[in-house]
C-alpha cells in the first residue's frame, strides 16, 4: 500500500514545486511515485515539458504524473452518476434525480466533491500499484473543504440510500410483493451502487486518518500571510483529526547580503523563520533556499536534496517537533 504525501498552502508559494521535487526524489530513490495534481492551474505540464492528462502518464523512470481537471471531472461526475441510474430507475424518478444532480452541478462545491470522489478513486485504485503517492493540492481553502467533505458525502449518500429503499418499499406494495421487499432491496443494483460507493469514501477516510501512511505537508514562504494562513489551516485540519507533520518554508534568501535592500530583507525574513518556529512546536520544519534559476529539473533536483528528511516518516508524527 502507497503512502500518501499532500502539499497544500496559498498559491504561489511553492506546492507544485516541492510536490514534483519531492516526486523525484522518491523516484530517484526507486520508489514507483505517482504525481497527481489537483491544481485548476495545471503546471506539472510545463515543469515536465508532458502532455499530462487525466490518465496517469509516466515522467521519468519510477515518475508517473496525473492531472485532474476540477471542472472536467465535475460534468464526469454527474454523467456517471445519471449513467449508473438511468438503467435501473423509473423514469419519473430518474426525471427527481436529474433535477438534483443539474441542481448539484452548479452548486457550490460540487467541483470540490468530483475532485474528492477521484481523489477516493485514486487512493482506492492506484493505492496498490505505487509507493508513493504525492498530490500536489489545489490552495488551502480548497484543500480543507476537500478534507471537511467525507462526512458530508457519506451523509448525502445515506440520504439516497434511504430515499430508495423508501422507494423500493412503495413500488413493491403496489406489485403487491410486500414480503419480497427484503430480497428485491439486498438486490437492488443502486442500492449496490450506493453501498459501494460509501463503501470505497469509507476507506479513503481510513487512509486519510492513517498517520503512517498519510502525511499533510504545507509550504509556506516566511511572510506574514502565509505563515498566518498555515497557522488557520494546520488548526483546523488538526479539528479533522488529520495532523500537520511537515512544514516547508520556501524561499529563503542567501545569509550574505550587503547591506542595503536585500539585508534589510533578510532581516525581516529571520524574524518571521523565529516566529514559525514557535508558532509550529509539533511540526518537523524544513528549509529550502530561493533558487538563482528558474525552476525547472535541474533545480528540481537541487530542491530534492532539502526535501530528503520527507523520505523519512518520524514516529510520534506530528506530536513531537524536531524544530
Ligand atoms: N525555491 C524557489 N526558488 C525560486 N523560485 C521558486 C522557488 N519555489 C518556487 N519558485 C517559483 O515560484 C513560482 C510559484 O511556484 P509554484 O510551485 O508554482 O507555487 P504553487 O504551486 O504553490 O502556486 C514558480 O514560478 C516557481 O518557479
Ligand atoms: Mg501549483
Amino acid at each position: 500500500m502507497a503512502r500518501f504525501v499532500f502539499f497544500g498552502g496559498k498559491g504561489g508559494v511553492g506546492k507544485t514545486s516541492c510536490a514534483a521535487a519531492f516526486a523525484l526524489l522518491c523516484a530517484k530513490n526507486q520508489q514507483k511515485t505517482l504525481l497527481v495534481s489537483t491544481d485548476p492551474a495545471h503546471s506539472l505540464a510545463d515543469l515536465f515539458h508532458a502532455r499530462i492528462g487525466c490518465e496517469v502518464t509516466e515522467l521519468a523512470p519510477f515518475l508517473f504524473g496525473m492531472e485532474i481537471n476540477p471542472a472536467e471531472e465535475s460534468t464526469r461526475y454527474i454523467n456517471r452518476v445519471k449513467n449508473n441510474l438511468i438503467q435501473v430507475v423509473s423514469p419519473v424518478i430518474l426525471e427527481e434525480i436529474e433535477k438534483q444532480l443539474d441542481a448539484a452541478s452548479i452548486s457550490p462545491g460540487s467541483e470540490e466533491a468530483a475532485l474528492f470522489d477521484k481523489m477516493v478513486e485514486i487512493i482506492n485504485e492506484n493505492g496498490n500499484d505505487f509507493d508513493q503517492v504525492v498530490f500536489d493540492t489545489a490552495p488551502t481553502g480548497h484543500t480543507l473543504r476537500l478534507m471537511a467533505l467525507p462526512e458530508l458525502l457519506g451523509a448525502w449518500l445515506d440520504r439516497l440510500m434511504e430515499k430508495r429503499r423508501h422507494a423500493l418499499k412503495l413500488s413493491g406494495m403496489a406489485m403487491r410483493k410486500g414480503h419480497e421487499a427484503e430480497e428485491i432491496m439486498a438486490k437492488d443494483p443502486v442500492l449496490t451502487l450506493l453501498s459501494n460507493r460509501k463503501a470505497n469514501l469509507e476507506r479513503a477516510r481510513e487512509v486519510l486518518l492513517d498517520r503512517q501512511r498519510l502525511r499533510f505537508v504545507f509550504v509556506l514562504n516566511p511572510e506574514r500571510l502565509p505563515v498566518e494562513e498555515t497557522a488557520k489551516a494546520v488548526g483546523v485540519l488538526a479539528k479533522h483529526g488529520i495532523p500537520v507533520n511537515d512544514l516547508v518554508v520556501n524561499r529563503i534568501l542567501p545569509d550574505d547580503q550587503p547591506p542595503g535592500f536585500w539585508q534589510k530583507r533578510k532581516v525581516i525574513e529571520s524574524s518571521y523563520l523565529s516566529q514559525i518556529s514557535q508558532k509550529f512546536p509539533a511540526q518537523r520544519i524544513l528549509h529550502i533556499p530561493l533558487m538563482e534559476m528558474e525552476i525547472d529539473e535541474t533545480t528540481l533536483e537541487k530542491m530534492a536534496v532539502w526535501l530528503a528528511p520527507l523520505l523519512e516518516i518520524k514516529e510520534a508524527d506530528g506530536v513531537e517537533g524536531t524544530a
